[in-house]
Order: structure tokens, then C-alpha cells, then sequence
């Protein structure tokens, strides 16, 4: 049977939406109207985590994509403590905001139970102290109502949901901003497709034609959200096709930045890449040797950037430098990240003023 490609349009009239969506969608509603009522407050939907794609309709094997949900999860801590309310569609069972820190295979469980001892002792343990910060930025998040996790399993659940969590941000308009760090699927089965039973093994091998999943950033910048500040990330393993892909991806769906990210590398160093003329964001020294601006022929027609900026984020230009002045905790890649982003974001906004006055 011959692969089809679907439009955004056609996806989402032939594949069914997910159970629950609209109780979930309700819930995102009341978080952003809440929000949006605070002047100059600023709303983030950071996405996180694998899509995965399901085989058979009684599920008992599915394809999975890469990723841990360390990037999402780490953005998110570093954006409430930014000042923003945090929407963090995740995946289901990766990490978390605040318990990534207490995860099963980084800190197991029991040892949590041993800070909680030593804690009712007089002595409190070095290790419960270093947890402190953490408690303590939970808890404010927890009591400020900053963060509303939603959480998606397949590329379907994703799909409906990241289409309904984007016209639910639209009215924020330029205080809304995008951080899609999920790991998508490009390929699925379309329902008309899928076996409905386990698949059964008796005939030896097993070949799959799947169908791709539509590019749904083209939509989501130009017609479901074309005010709001979008980042994607490109994830490559060839690191000669970071910059390139990047900047492909950029022309294509005309949204603000490009995070590019190589697997082996993506928690010492990544890429922005940006078109390097935007309204928005006002040009910086070109002296800084982390910024590199190119000239390059247009990647595609239509709406397409043919000149980019690039500026890069390493770790170890930042050794022994925290930037949050807390010299008890490891400096991480998303803090970095997400202060660039507070940034521009700012830029982007104040665009926007000006634009209409
Ligand atoms: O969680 P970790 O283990 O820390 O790993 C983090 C990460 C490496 C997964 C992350 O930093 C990253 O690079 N995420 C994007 C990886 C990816 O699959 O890129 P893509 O080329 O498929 O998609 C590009 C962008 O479009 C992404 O922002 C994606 O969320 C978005 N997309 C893609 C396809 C689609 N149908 N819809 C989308 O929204």
C-alpha cells in the first residue's frame, strides 16, 4: 500500500481526537485567562518529551522517539523562577520540573527517605540542604499556581493537543511564547491503517509502511499563533547538518528562532539561530566571537529568511561564572538558554508596541 502524505488540515479531519481533550483543553483555558488578567505577566508552553507511535489499536508495541524530557523539564524550573507561568505538556512518565531532580536513576527513592530521616534529626544532612532551593522554588510555583503539567503518550494526543493549547494562548498575544522541545514523531499510522489486535508474530517478519506526520509549525506560526514568540529545536547527530537544518527550518515556517541541538553535545552547547535582521530584536556587537552573521542564498521560496545569526551557548564558557549568583548548584545549559530567551522575548514584546502606536 502506497505511504500518503496528510496535510495539517486533512490530519485532523481523519485522525480522532484523544479522550479527554476538551476537559484538558477547559483546564488550560482557566490557567491562561487567569494569567492573561495580570498585566504584564508572560506565559510559556514548553513541550517535553518523546512522541510515541502505536502499532496495533489495543496497544502492546509502539515506536518511540528519543528524549528524556531533561531540556523541557529543566527549561520549565528556569522560566518560573524568570517570572513566567509555565505550561508543560510533557510527556507521560519523563521528567519532571522539580522531581527530575529525584529521579529513579539519578536519586533513587530510598535515598530521599534518608534526607527526610536526617532532616528529623538536629544535624541536617549536606545532601537535604542542597535540595533546599529545590523545595523551595517548588513550592512557590505550587503556591503562585505558575505551572500546569498536561500530559500526551502519542504523536495523536500531541498533535490535538498542541493545536488546542496554541489557539487557547492566541489571545495573550506577544506575551505568549513557544518552546518546542518534543521529540515528534515523523512517521505514524493513520487509524485506516492500524491493526486493531496484537500483532502476531507467526509470519516471521514484519513490515511497516507508515505515513509522515504533517509539519504542523507552518500552521501554528502563520495561522493559529502568528503573534506569539516561537523557538523549535533541531536535534541532528551529524553536527555538519545542525546549522544548515536550522537554518532550513527557519525559512520554512518563518517562526522567531532555531535552538539547534547535537544528541552526543546538547547539555554542553547548542546554536540559536535567528534571521538576523528581525524587527524585534536589536542587533548586537558583532565583535561578541560567540555571533556569527551569514549571507547565504534563500533555502526556499515564499516567506523565506536568507540571512541568519548565530550565536552559540557553551557550558564551558561559563566555567565557575553562575549567572543566578547561587554558587551551591551546577550550572546548566537551560539556564543559559532561558536567559537569552527572557531577552528577546522582551524585544519581541516591546516590538509589538511599537508596531501598533
Ligand atoms: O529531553 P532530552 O533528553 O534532554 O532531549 C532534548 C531534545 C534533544 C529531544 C530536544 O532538545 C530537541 O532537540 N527536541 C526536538 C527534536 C526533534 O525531534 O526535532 P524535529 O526536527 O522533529 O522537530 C522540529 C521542531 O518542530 C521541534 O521543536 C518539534 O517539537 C516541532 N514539531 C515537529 C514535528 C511536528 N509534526 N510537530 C512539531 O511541533
Amino acid at each position: 500500500m502506497e505511504s500518503r502524505t496528510f496535510s495539517t488540515e486533512s490530519y485532523f479531519q481523519t485522525q480522532r481526537p484523544p479522550s479527554g481533550l476538551a476537559e484538558r483543553t477547559q483546564k488550560m483555558t482557566e490557567f491562561v485567562d487567569k494569567w492573561r488578567a495580570v498585566p504584564n505577566q508572560r506565559v510559556v508552553l514548553v513541550t517535553s518529551g518523546g512522541t510515541t507511535v502505536p502499532l496495533e489499536a489495543n496497544t502492546v508495541r509502539f515506536l518511540d522517539n528519543f528524549s528524556a524530557g531533561t531540556r523541557g523539564a529543566t527549561s520549565a524550573e528556569h522560566f518560573l523562577s524568570a517570572g513566567y507561568a509555565v505550561i508543560f505538556l510533557h510527556r507521560l512518565h519523563s521528567l519532571r520540573p522539580f522531581s527530575r531532580h529525584y529521579s529513579h536513576s539519578l536519586n533513587p527513592f530510598l535515598d530521599l527517605l534518608s534526607v527526610v530521616q536526617s532532616s528529623s534529626d538536629t544535624a541536617v544532612s549536606e545532601h537535604a540542604k542542597s535540595l533546599l532551593p529545590i523545595l523551595q522554588a517548588h513550592q512557590k510555583a505550587q503556591s503562585e499556581g505558575k505551572l500546569l503539567s498536561v500530559d500526551f503518550q502519542t504523536v495523536n494526543e500531541y498533535l490535538w493537543l498542541l493545536k488546542s493549547v496554541t489557539s487557547v494562548l492566541a489571545p495573550l498575544q506577544r506575551r505568549g511564547m513557544f518552546y518546542l522541545a518534543a521529540a515528534v514523531s515523523d512517521f505514524f499510522l493513520p487509524e485506516d491503517r492500524i491493526a486493531e489486535h496484537k500483532i502476531q508474530s507467526v509470519h516471521g517478519t514484519l513490515s511497516l509502511e507508515m505515513d509522515q506526520v504533517p509539519k504542523v509549525l507552518k500552521p501554528l506560526v502563520q495561522e493559529w499563533n502568528p503573534e506569539g514568540y516561537i523557538v523549535s529545536f533541531k536535534l541532528e547527530t551529524d553536527s555538519t547538518l545542525l546549522i544548515p537544518k536550522s537554518r532550513a527550518a527557519l525559512s520554512r515556517y518563518g517562526h522567531q528562532l532555531v535552538i539547534g541541538n547535537e544528541l552526543h553535545h546538547r547539555k554542553q552547547r547548542v546554536v540559536f539561530v535567528e534571521p538576523a535582521h528581525p524587527s524585534s530584536t536589536p542587533r548586537k556587537a558583532r565583535a561578541d566571537e560567540r555571533i556569527r552573521e551569514v549571507e547565504t542564498p534563500p533555502l526556499m521560496s515564499g516567506d523565506g529568511v536568507d540571512s541568519f545569526r548565530e550565536t552559540w551557548l557553551r557550558l564551558e564558557d561559563y566555567e565557575g561564572k553562575r549567572t543566578d549568583g547561587n554558587p551551591e548548584s551546577e550550572l546548566e545549559i537551560e539556564e543559559l538558554i532561558i536567559k537569552e530567551l527572557v531577552q528577546r522575548h522582551t524585544s519581541w514584546i516591546e516590538a509589538g508596541y511599537s508596531s501598533t502606536s
